[in-house]
């Protein structure tokens, strides 16, 4: 029992039952990058063709966890840390419930992606490193944010005044500068594969 007298629960349906019901191995897949690496139209193009395949997914994004469970946060490092901290704990949910989950978050620090990792059963935790060069991510700027940055009208923007600290180990390293999102998801599809995620094979898409 912890000090605060909660004691957990053991129930009788586990992960592994969930995910056999799925016919799947769950587990993590989780996108970091800068703002406008390309995590959220990569996550969502994988997500896209494994449901059209069968499996089960949810994608968290950045974006949208901000509109609710993480509405209260902005980023300080300190936010971005709860950030992280909080979504760990959802995909984490979402995992035991024999999900294969997505995650699009800059999570810009090691540490916290190394809390995330640590929370989930050996393997199920793939860092993928959408790695697009700022001055990429500076010329896509689809929300305008870059410009508004260098305006000063946001202050602690990744990349220009608060840190990205890059991943040293990631399962995948997607190029993101030159690669297109189709050969970004032939990537993942193929470690997917090769780390035998995917039973039934796949094919490669064409675009
Ligand atoms: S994280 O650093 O805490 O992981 P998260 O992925 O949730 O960030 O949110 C990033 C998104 O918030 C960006 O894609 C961008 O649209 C928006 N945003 C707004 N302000 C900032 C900022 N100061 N730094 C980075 N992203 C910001």
């Amino acid at each position: 029992m912890s000090g605060n007298n909660i004691v957990w629960h053991s129930h009788s349906v586990d992960q592994r039952t969930r995910a056999k019901q799925k016919s799947q191995l769950p587990l993590v897949i989780w996108f970091t990058g800068l703002s406008a690496s390309g995590k959220s139209t990569i996550a969502d193009a994988l997500e896209q063709i494994l449901t059209h395949q069968g499996y089960h997914t949810y994608l968290l994004d950045g974006d949208n966890v901000r509109h609710g469970l993480c509405k209260d946060l902005k980023f300080s490092d300190q936010d971005r840390q709860e950030n992280i901290r909080r979504v760990g704990e959802v995909a984490k949910l979402m995992a035991d419930a024999g999900l294969i989950t997505l995650a699009a978050f800059i999570s810009p620090f090691r540490a916290d992606r190394r809390l995330v990792r640590n929370m989930l059963p050996e393997g199920q935790f793939i860092e993928v490193f959408v790695d697009a060069p700022l001055t990429v991510c500076r010329e896509r700027d689809p929300k305008g944010l870059y410009a508004k940055a260098d305006r000063g009208e946001i202050k602690q923007f990744t990349g220009i005044d608060s840190p990205y600290e890059e991943p040293e180990s990631p399962e995948l390293h997607i190029h993101a500068g030159e690669a297109t999102v189709t050969d970004a998801v032939n990537q993942l599809l193929a470690y997917l594969h090769e780390t035998g995620v995917l039973h039934a094979g796949y094919e490669p898409i064409a675009v």
